[in-house]
């Protein structure tokens, strides 16, 4: 089946739904839908639809990316199952599309246990740290791409 062009899809994982009162110094004061817009409105600005979902139930998100492994690109932020659930990371070696992993805050300069992604191996590019930004950069790389080949 070739991929839905056209078509970005966003995936929030546990906790991201209470963005706007999870650590401000982490992750600012958006809120999961002012984020969900900016997103949408970049992604229409270069003429792609996008749909944006977000649960607290890590099978659901699982599901959410077999359903959509055929769009033009994911966007995905995990939330804690980027640290540790191998079964997200098997879900998304299937899809066909250029994915990117964002994160508001930087893994990378937090506790040791959020240091390691164990889905950065199978995205296309990770983008950690940049708060609301980094969703923007990585919607303006994913629609650049626009394929559906892994680097
Ligand atoms: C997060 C970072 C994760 O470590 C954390 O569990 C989250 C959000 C981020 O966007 O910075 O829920 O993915």
């Amino acid at each position: 089946m070739k991929p839905i062009r056209r078509l970005l899809v966003v995936l929030h994982g546990a906790n991201l739904d209470l963005l706007g009162e999870r650590p401000v110094a982490h992750y600012g004061r958006i809120t999961l839908r002012e984020l969900e817009e900016l997103v949408a409105a970049e992604a229409a600005r270069w003429g792609w639809d996008c749909v944006c979902r977000q649960t607290n139930y890590e099978g659901e998100f699982i599901e959410l990316i077999h359903r959509h492994r055929y769009a033009g690109a994911l966007l995905v932020n995990p939330g804690a199952w980027t640290h540790y659930s191998y079964a997200i990371r098997d879900a998304l070696e299937l899809v066909q599309a250029p994915v990117a992993e964002v994160h508001l805050s930087d893994i990378a300069k937090r506790e040791p246990w959020r240091r390691h992604s164990v889905i950065s191996e199978v995205v296309t590019f990770t983008i950690s740290g940049k708060g609301a930004d980094g969703y923007l950069e990585a919607v303006r790389r994913l629609i650049a791409g626009d394929g559906t080949d892994r680097p």
